[in-house]
């Protein structure tokens, strides 16, 4: 028997998390392919067998995917707390710290994870590390601060890299800002990096999610294996 590809353990983790919801909840709805596969997953459900919940979308392309299914969205002013959200993520640390915006939406996604009860990961174990920083983390900027911003990175010992669409034009966020790939730097003190982050000007938001997540469904060859906080 051939073992499952990447794919294939995303869809599993992203089937495991449909036992989290109930009817009637507000569910935040994350970006990425693991995160899409569990929203169509979701939409099936709302689509086919009349489950009744609204979601909070955290990108345009969630959004979209998620009516074309009938899952009515909603603002965040309408619903401010939400009962659970469930994202993939780029790197799964010890104590359920991740870095996300590999797919540059985590302006959006941090702000509907934040306003969540149970947020909760979904991913295949090629996300799980002892330490952050393989995967760069992602900075999100305002154009003016741009330069200041990166300066400021690289004194972090970063190496910074202005995220690019295909064709060579700046990346631009779903809020309009740019994106900085930073790399070559092994995290040792996340919640310290952080709150450099956090008090700097200009910044927007950055890619470490510390203390959000309460679980993470992983899966690998041997099944899905939960990780608590
Ligand atoms: C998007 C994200 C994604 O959740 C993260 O990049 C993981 O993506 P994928 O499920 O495609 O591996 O943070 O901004």
């Amino acid at each position: 028997m051939s073992s499952p590809n990447r794919l294939d353990l995303k869809l599993r983790a992203a089937q495991r998390a449909i036992d989290l919801v109930s009817p009637g909840m507000t569910v935040g709805l994350g970006s990425g392919s693991t995160a899409t596969l569990w929203i169509r997953l979701l939409g099936e459900q709302v689509r086919d067998r009349g489950l009744t919940i609204r979601a909070v979308a955290s990108s345009e392309d969630s959004e979209h995917l998620a009516r074309s299914f009938g899952i009515p969205i909603v603002a965040l002013e309408e619903s401010r707390q939400l009962d659970l959200t469930v994202d993939g993520a780029d790197e799964i640390a010890p104590g359920l710290a991740l870095i996300k915006g590999g797919g540059g939406k985590l302006l959006r996604e941090k702000i509907v994870a934040s306003a969540t009860k149970r947020f909760v990961i979904v991913a295949d174990d090629s996300k799980v590390v002892d330490k952050l920083g393989n995967h760069p983390l992602p900075v999100e900027v305002i154009h003016m601060a741009a330069p200041l911003v990166k300066h400021s990175l690289q004194e972090l010992g970063f190496q910074v890299a202005l995220r690019r669409n295909v064709d060579g034009s700046p990346y631009i966020t779903d809020e309009g800002n740019l994106l900085f790939d930073c790399s070559g730097l092994l995290i040792d003190d996340p919640p310290r990096l952080a709150a450099i982050l956090d008090g700097t000007v200009g910044l927007v938001e950055h890619g470490l999610f510390l203390g959000m997540a309460s679980l993470a469904l992983i899966a690998g060859e041997d099944g899905v294996v939960e990780r608590k906080s």
